[in-house]
């Protein structure tokens, strides 16, 4: 029966990508080069930087020597420069600790500046044909599906079955090879939207693909519970109909607009308002929800007659206010409708 490396293989054999310059001879130090620019950019953007970085820096030694000037002027345009200030540190601690000699071992790799578990293996697979599982964000996509793995990759307990998964599919042979071919099968075919089930290897035994849920895998990132908070809206109205308004403080939410008093629990303590919210004919109107970007808010608004109107002072930031006149102010839109619909039927 063929393994999943198996079939990886073969295909690799006749779709997969021979003639990338980093594969002519794969050495360790043009090895990693590729891999830390093909970190976060695509392989037609690398070729032409990683041909101009090879010319001027043939080897260890000429990077580490390099101003770091030099370095960014030929990294310009590939992004996240981060990765160039790693490099080229990277090559300096190369050429210091390891006599300019890659070390061959993922620990020694991983302790460079700007290679992570899944560089380091790439660069041992690929340099030294050593036995070492791969986990890129492509790779992560491909085994997600495979192994129709649930939640999203980002987790920790997740990726600890990707690479659990990723080790398990491991040849014993030709990792060089089946390195750059899992490689290519999630960037040629196992694509992130419209992947080509139909051209791919595996497909036969992929249990995304079984179950008919490619699409499905990997999981999203779970999207955040959004705080939830409340307050009651205070429809306040005097023997007049005028309505109690009150100007938000300018910071915090719907900074200086016009608007009923909102009690949230803060102001509800105070206790400076029970009067109006225990007057017998309190009326709770539906609560009205409203999304803002941090948080959800729930309003109840809660209606009151208030006759005599009482002793609350008018003032820069609190009046009674006609219904007729509530256009000139501005109200927080969907309290205005909330007003609208409870208080008055002309359109305005
Ligand atoms: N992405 C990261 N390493 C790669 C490689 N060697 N070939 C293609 N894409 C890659």
């Amino acid at each position: 029966m063929s393994t999943f490396a198996d079939k990886l293989l073969t295909w690799f054999d006749q779709h997969g990508r021979h003639d990338l310059p980093w594969q002519h001879p794969r050495e360790p130090y043009r090895v990693w080069l590729s891999e830390v620019m093909l970190q976060q950019t695509q392989v037609a953007t690398v070729i032409p930087y990683f041909e101009r970085f090879l010319a001027r820096f043939p080897d260890v030694v000429q990077l580490a020597g390099a101003p770091i000037d030099d370095v960014l002027a030929l990294w310009a345009g590939l992004g996240y420069y981060a990765r160039a200030r790693n490099l080229h540190r990277c090559a300096q601690t190369v050429v210091e600790r390891h006599q300019g000699i890659f070390p061959d071992t993922l620990d020694a790799l991983t302790s460079l500046p700007g290679i992570g578990r899944s560089t380091a293996a790439a660069v041992l697979a690929q340099a030294f044909g050593a036995r070492e599982a791969i986990l890129d964000g492509n790779v992560r996509r491909v085994l997600a599906r495979y192994g129709a793995v649930p939640g999203w990759p980002g987790d920790a307990a997740v990726q600890k079955k990707l690479w659990a998964l990723s080790e398990s599919l491991l040849p014993h042979a030709r990792l060089a090879d089946y390195t750059q071919a899992l490689m290519d099968l999630g960037a040629t075919v196992c694509t992130a939207r419209k992947p080509a089930c139909l051209l791919c290897p595996v497909a036969e035994d992929c249990a995304a693909r079984q179950l008919d849920t490619v699409d499905q895998f990997p999981q999203p990132r779970p999207k955040r519970e959004r705080p939830q908070r409340s307050a009651r809206l205070l429809l306040a109205q005097d023997a007049d109909g005028a309505l109690l308004l009150e100007r938000r403080p300018p910071i915090g939410i719907w900074g200086s607009l016009w608007c009923p008093p909102l009690l949230d629990d803060a102001r509800l303590a105070s206790g400076t308002w029970a009067d109006a919210l225990l007057a017998p004919d309190a009326e709770s109107l539906p609560p009205l929800h409203h999304a803002f970007t941090h948080f959800d808010l729930e309003l109840q608004p809660l209606r009151v007659r208030l006759h005599p109107r009482p002793q609350i002072a008018e003032s820069e930031t609190r009046r009674w206010v006609n219904l007729s006149d509530l256009d000139a102010l501005g109200l927080p839109a969907p309290v205005r409708k909330l007003i609208e619909r409870h208080y008055r039927t002309e359109p305005t």
